[in-house]
C-alpha cells in the first residue's frame, strides 16, 4: 500500500439543496484527492451531511414530514449533486448513521468520565443558522441582535446543560499551534486563532433540551448532544473509531481538513481539544478556504441568494463549472460568482486558448501531413524553449497544488496552453511546410506533444476534456490510464500514428452582445456617428487580430438561407468560415476576393457547420458587402 492521504469537507447541513459554495468545497477537495491519487497516495476522500440539529427539525416541521423523511430526501438530492459534479469521494458519512450515533454516545461518555464535561445552568444567545452561541457581550455587538451572517434574529436560551472544559486544555492548544505552522491555514486565519485563543477560552455548552433531534446523551436521555459535537466527530467516526482500530490507524490523523472561513474556529479548537481530551493525536492541517459571494453578501442557503450548481452544468457542461469554480478565485481569498465571468472563462480560457489550440494543431496535421503525427525534424532555440517550458510544467503544477494554490495550478497550465498558442504564431508552421522546410515536422509535433501534456495535467480538475484532448490527438489508450508522471516526458506520442479528428472541446458561449453578419446576417448594427457606441482603449482593439485573407472556395450552406461556407487562406493556413451573406453574394463571386478575417474568434458551430472566424462585412439597410483591402497584399497581412 502506498503512502495515505486523508482528506475531509465539511458534513454539510441537510437542511435543504446545496448550492456553488458548497460545491466550491467538494470540488477543490475532488481535485487534490485526484492530484494525490495520480501521485500514487492511497487516498481517503470523505464527505457526508450533518443532519441533527434545531435547523433541521424546523425545515423538516416546515415541510410535514418527519426529520428522518425530511433528511432522506435532502441526502438523495445531495449525493445527485456529487454524481453530476462527478465528486470521486470514498466515503459519505451521515450523522443519522446507526455507528456514527455510538461513536459520538462514546466520546461523550469518556468525557465525562475525565471530567472534562460538567453539568451547569446556562443562559446565553443562539443563532439557528449557525447553531452557535453568542455571549450576551457578543450578541449585543450585532446590530439589532440580528445574525449578521444569516440575518436571523438570535434567540435566548435558557437551559441546565452539559459543558466541556475547553479552557483547561487551553494553553497545550496554543503551544501545538506556535509549534506547527502548517497546522491552521492560510496564515492570516492562523493568526487569528491565535488572538482568539489569546482572549481566553470559554467553556463550551454541548448539549441541548429543547428539542429533540439529536443523539441523546447516553447518561440523560432528556439531552441531545450539541449538534457541532456531533458532527465533528464524523471526522473519526467515518474511520472506524472506536471499534475499528486498525482501520482508524490507517488513516487517522487526517492530512487535510478542507472547511469555509465561518467555521474555523470549531475545527481549529472546539476540534482538536476534543482530540487532546480523547488522546488521540490532532489532523495535520486545516485549511480555511474564504466565500463565494453573490451580491455581494455570502452565498447562503439561509439569505436564500443562491446559485444550483446542476444549472450550470446543463448551461455550460461539467469541466466548464469545474474549471470555472477552481479558477476563478484564488484559494483561500473571497470572490465574488457572476454568471459573466463565468462565460467569460469559458470563452477566453477554454474556448479561445485551449479549444483552438486543439483544434489548429489538430486540423493543420490532417490536412498537411495526411492524418499522421509528423516526425520532428532539426530543433532551434525557438523549439528548444517551448519544450522545455513543456517539461517543466508538471513541477510548476505540482508546486502549487502542494501548496494547495488550486487555481495557481490551473493558471500554470493555461499559461502553457497561451504558450503554445504564441509558438505557432512565432514558427508559422504552414509556411514552414509551403517551404518545404524540415522544422515544420518538429513544431507539428512538438505541438502535440504539448496537447498531450496538458491533457494530462488536467486529469485533476476536469474529468471529460482529457479523454476529449486524447481522442483528437489519436492516442490509442486513454488519458485516464497513463501514469501522472508522463506529463514530464517527451516523445510519447509515436511518429507516423493516425491523429484524430479536429473537435471542438469547448464551443463558445453565445451572448446577447451584438452580432457581426457572419453569424447571422439579420441583425441591424447602429449607423455610426449617433454618439452611442461605447469608447474603447487602443489595448482593446489590439485583442481583436484581424488578418487578410483570400477566399479560395466557397458554396451554400445546406439548409440555410443566409449562409455562405468559406475557405480563407490566411497565409500560414486554411480556415473555414461561416458568413451569413448568401442573399447578397452568389458564391462564386467571392472567389478570389481579399477579406478581412477577425482570426481569434473562438470557433463557433454555425447550423452545424464549423466557423473558425468571422469575415467583415458593411450593411446599411438591405445592402451588405464584404470588407475588402484596396489592392494587392499577401494573405495573412496584419490589419491594424
Ligand atoms: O457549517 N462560499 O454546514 P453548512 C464558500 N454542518 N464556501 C461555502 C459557501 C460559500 N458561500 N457556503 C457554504 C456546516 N460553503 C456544518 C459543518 S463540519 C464538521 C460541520 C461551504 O451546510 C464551506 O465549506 O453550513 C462551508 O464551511 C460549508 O459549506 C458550510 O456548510
Ligand atoms: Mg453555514
Amino acid at each position: 500500500m502506498g503512502q495515505k492521504y486523508y482528506i475531509t469537507t465539511p458534513i454539510y447541513y441537510a437542511s435543504g439543496d446545496l448550492h456553488i459554495g458548497h460545491s466550491y468545497t467538494t470540488l477543490a477537495a475532488d481535485a487534490l484527492a485526484r492530484y494525490k491519487r495520480m501521485k500514487g497516495y492511497d487516498v481517503y476522500f470523505l464527505t457526508g451531511t450533518d443532519e441533527h440539529g434545531l435547523k433541521v427539525q424546523r425545515k423538516a416541521e416546515k415541510a410535514g414530514k418527519t426529520p428522518k423523511e425530511f433528511v432522506d430526501g435532502i441526502v438523495a438530492r445531495i449525493k445527485e449533486l456529487w454524481r453530476t459534479l462527478d465528486i470521486s469521494y470514498d466515503g459519505f458519512i451521515r450523522t443519522t448513521d446507526d455507528h456514527h450515533r455510538k461513536t459520538v454516545q462514546h466520546i461523550f461518555q469518556t468525557l465525562y468520565e475525565k471530567q472534562d464535561i460538567y453539568k451547569a445552568a446556562y443562559e446565553s444567545w443562539y443563532c439557528v443558522g449557525c447553531e452557535s452561541f453568542y455571549t450576551e457581550t457578543q450578541a449585543r455587538s450585532f446590530p439589532g441582535m440580528i445574525c449578521p451572517d444569516h440575518g436571523i434574529p438570535l434567540e435566548r436560551v435558557k437551559e441546565e446543560s452539559y459543558f466541556f472544559r475547553l479552557s483547561k486544555y487551553q494553553d497545550k492548544l496554543l503551544a501545538h499551534i506556535e509549534a506547527n505552522p502548517e497546522f491552521i491555514q492560510p496564515q492570516s486565519r492562523r493568526n487569528e486563532v491565535i488572538q482568539f485563543i489569546k482572549g481566553g477560552l470559554e467553556d463550551l455548552c454541548i448539549s441541548r433540551t429543547s428539542f429533540t433531534w439529536g443523539i441523546p446523551v447516553p447518561f440523560d436521555p432528556e439531552s441531545v448532544v450539541y449538534v457541532w459535537i456531533d458532527a465533528l466527530s464524523n471526522y473519526i467516526s467515518a474511520i472506524g473509531y472506536p471499534d475499528d482500530l486498525e482501520r482508524f490507524n490507517r488513516w487517522w490523523p487526517c492530512d487535510l481538513h478542507l472547511i469555509g472561513k465561518e467555521i474555523l474556529r470549531f475545527h481549529a479548537i472546539v476540534w482538536p481539544i476534543i482530540l487532546m481530551a480523547l488522546d488521540l493525536p490532532l489532523p495535520k492541517q486545516v485549511f480555511a478556504h474564504g466565500w463565494l459571494n453573490l451580491g455581494g453578501k455570502k452565498m447562503s442557503k439561509t439569505m436564500g441568494n443562491v446559485v444550483d450548481p446542476a444549472v450550470l452544468v446543463s448551461k455550460y457542461g461539467l469541466d466548464a463549472v469545474r474549471y470555472f469554480v477552481l479558477r476563478e478565485v484564488p484559494f483561500g481569498a473571497d470572490g465574488d460568482y457572476t454568471e459573466e465571468s463565468l462565460v467569460a472563462r469559458i470563452n477566453a480560457d477554454l474556448a479561445n486558448d485551449l479549444g483552438n489550440l486543439l483544434y489548429r494543431t489538430v486540423s493543420m496535421i490532417k490536412r498537411l501531413s495526411h492524418g499522421k503525427i509528423p516526425s520532428p525534424g532539426p530543433e532551434n532555440e525557438i523549439d528548444k524553449r517551448f519544450k522545455q517550458a513543456c517539461l517543466g510544467a508538471l513541477g510548476r503544477v505540482e508546486e502549487q497544488m502542494d501548496a494547495l494554490h488550486i487555481d495557481g495550478a490551473l493558471e500554470e497550465i493555461m499559461a502553457l496552453v497561451a504558450r503554445a498558442n504564441k509558438y505557432i504564431d512565432e514558427t508559422a508552421p504552414w509556411a514552414l511546410h509551403k517551404n518545404g522546410d524540415p522544422r515544420y515536422g518538429t513544431v507539428a509535433y512538438y505541438l502535440c506533444e504539448c496537447l498531450r501534456i496538458v491533457a494530462e495535467l488536467l486529469r485533476p480538475f476536469m474529468v471529460l476534456a482529457p479523454e476529449k484532448i486524447g481522442e483528437s490527438l489519436g492516442m490509442t489508450e486513454t488519458i485516464g490510464g497513463r501514469p501522472w508522471d508522463d506529463a514530464g516526458r517527451w516523445g510519447v506520442m509515436i511518429p507516423g500514428q493516425d491523429i484524430g479528428e479536429p473537435r471542438v472541446i469547448f464551443p463558445r458561449v453565445e451572448t446577447e452582445a451584438p452580432q457581426a453578419p457572419a453569424a447571422g446576417g439579420e441583425k441591424e448594427s447602429q449607423p455610426a456617428g449617433q454618439g452611442s457606441t461605447r469608447e474603447i482603449t487602443i489595448e482593446q482593439f489590439r485583442e481583436m487580430d484581424l488578418r487578410v485573407g483570400k477566399v479560395i472556395a466557397a458554396e451554400r450552406v445546406e439548409g440555410a438561407t443566409k449562409l455562405l461556407k468559406l475557405q480563407v487562406d490566411l497565409g500560414t493556413e486554411v480556415r473555414q468560415v461561416v458568413a451569413g451573406i448568401a442573399q447578397h453574394y452568389a458564391p462564386e463571386e467571392l472567389v478570389g476576393k481579399r477579406v478581412i478575417v477577425v482570426v481569434n474568434l473562438a470557433p463557433a458551430q454555425i447550423k452545424g457547420v464549423l466557423s473558425r472566424g468571422m469575415v467583415l462585412a458593411a450593411s446599411s439597410g438591405d445592402t451588405l458587402r464584404v470588407v475588402t483591402v484596396d489592392g494587392e497584399i499577401a494573405p495573412g497581412s496584419k490589419v491594424k
